[in-house]
């Protein structure tokens, strides 16, 4: 478990951006004479944007933010036309319907992906780790905000997300799916809301541990996965390859990632905490070898415009 300690602690070493808004009292902007908990229909700029400047610009970064625009989604679901596709790219509130099952589609503002109010939204304020008694939108301290289950009803139901977390040693020491990925700003005030997935370099790199050696005529390299569930996370289009290249010439390379729905292939993935060892023969010529592992985001994208997660260069 002390890689996980060393995962959490880093993250506050890393600097997460500073927030350096306050958020002002008074009218919320745009004439609009409802409570601001029920504006989930308008864009999250307009409706918390104004009086929470810093977490929105973080937030917008994210794909919560582009849930419903960004181009791998628009693809995968042919623009939307698949319906079953819509309710967790475009959600009502979770808390109001509970959190053991999948949101409602919010049919409107689809743009939005996934609102503030998507995890915020009450049905009389929104929900907050304490309550503020005179603030315009209302926080309400919330208890089952402040559990990890308030990312199962999208993390959960197509990607099982909470059957990997729950078995891992984050959940058994108590950590929840924010305590790495939205980490406390430096400045201790607020959980950054950026983007903290698999297109942030720095934040993957903390995905893995690993180490190698030479031993058995074979490059043994030895790979942790520090994550909270499987790596890579939950969806088939990330993948982590592992390529081995001696200096005779020959190549040898691993693949591992979820089947597609409908393929022919293994969930070959780490396993929460599983620490593997991946074997590379030498052939008998070699006398060194250049060793990368890399993050691939994206299917098409190539190694050598991955992720680097790190080098290692044998020779014996
Ligand atoms: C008109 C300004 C205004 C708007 C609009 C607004 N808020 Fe707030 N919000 C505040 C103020 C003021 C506070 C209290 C800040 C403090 O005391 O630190 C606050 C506090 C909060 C808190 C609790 C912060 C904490 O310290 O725990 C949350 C969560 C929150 N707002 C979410 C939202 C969301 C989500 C929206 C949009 C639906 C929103 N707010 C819209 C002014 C606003
Ligand atoms: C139960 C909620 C839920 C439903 C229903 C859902 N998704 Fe998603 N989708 C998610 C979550 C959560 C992620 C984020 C996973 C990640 O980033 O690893 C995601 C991510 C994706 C991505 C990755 C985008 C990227 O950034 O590369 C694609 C593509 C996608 N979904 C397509 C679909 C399609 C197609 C359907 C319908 C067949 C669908 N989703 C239905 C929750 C859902
Ligand atoms: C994926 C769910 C999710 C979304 C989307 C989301 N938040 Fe949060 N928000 C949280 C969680 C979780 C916390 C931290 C709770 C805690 O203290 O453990 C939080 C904390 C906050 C706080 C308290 C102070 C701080 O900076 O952390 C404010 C204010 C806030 N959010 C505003 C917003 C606004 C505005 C948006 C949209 C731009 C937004 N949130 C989108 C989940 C979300
Ligand atoms: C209401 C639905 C919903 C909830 C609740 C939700 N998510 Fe997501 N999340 C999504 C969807 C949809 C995506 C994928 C968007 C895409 O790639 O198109 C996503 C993407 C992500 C990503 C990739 C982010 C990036 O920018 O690379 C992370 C990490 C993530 N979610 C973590 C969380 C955590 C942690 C929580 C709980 C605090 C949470 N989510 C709650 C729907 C949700
Ligand atoms: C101990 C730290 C840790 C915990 C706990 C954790 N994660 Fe992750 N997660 C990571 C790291 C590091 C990555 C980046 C590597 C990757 O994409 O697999 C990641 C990747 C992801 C992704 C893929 C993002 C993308 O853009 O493809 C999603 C979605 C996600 N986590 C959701 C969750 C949810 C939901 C929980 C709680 C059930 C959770 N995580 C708990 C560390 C953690």
């Amino acid at each position: 478990m002390k890689s996980l300690f060393v995962f959490v602690a880093a993250g506050l070493a890393l600097g997460l951006a500073q927030d350096t808004s306050q958020a002002p009292a008074g009218e919320a902007e745009g004439g609009d004479a409802r409570p601001i908990w029920e504006r989930i229909d308008v864009p999250s700029i307009a409706a918390c944007g104004g009086c929470h400047e810093a977490v929105t610009r973080e937030w917008s970064r994210s794909l919560h933010a582009r849930a419903w625009t960004n181009a791998n989604v628009r693809a995968a679901t042919n623009d939307f036309s698949k319906k079953s596709c819509r309710p967790c790219h475009s959600p009502e509130p979770v808390l109001p319907k509970g959190l053991d099952v999948p949101p409602d589609f919010r049919d409107a503002n689809h743009e939005d992906g996934v609102h503030c109010l998507s995890c915020h939204g009450l049905a009389d304020g929104v929900a907050a780790a304490r309550t503020i008694e005179d603030a315009p939108c209302r926080p309400r301290y919330e208890a089952r905000f402040l559990t990890a289950d308030l990312c199962f009803p999208c993390h959960q139901p197509t990607h099982q997300a909470f059957d990997e977390f729950r078995v891992s040693d984050a959940f058994a020491l108590g950590l929840r799916c924010v305590d790495c990925h939205m980490q406390p700003r430096m400045d201790r005030r607020g959980r950054d809301h950026g983007p903290n997935g698999g297109f942030e370099p720095a934040f993957v790199r903390r995905a893995i541990a690993w180490k190698g050696r030479v031993a058995e005529g074979a490059l043994l390299l030895e790979v942790t996965n520090r994550t909270g569930h499987k790596f890579p996370g939950e969806i088939p289009s990330r993948s982590f390859h592992v390529s081995a290249t001696f200096d005779d010439g020959t190549r040898e390379a691993v693949v591992l990632r979820r089947p597609f729905k409908g393929e022919e292939r293994e969930d070959d993935r780490l396993t929460p905490d599983e620490v593997r060892t991946l074997r590379f023969v030498v052939p008998p010529g070699a006398s060194a070898a250049r060793v990368r592992l890399t993050f691939l985001p994206l299917p098409l994208v190539g190694e050598d415009e991955g992720i680097p997660l790190g080098t290692w260069t044998p020779s014996w």
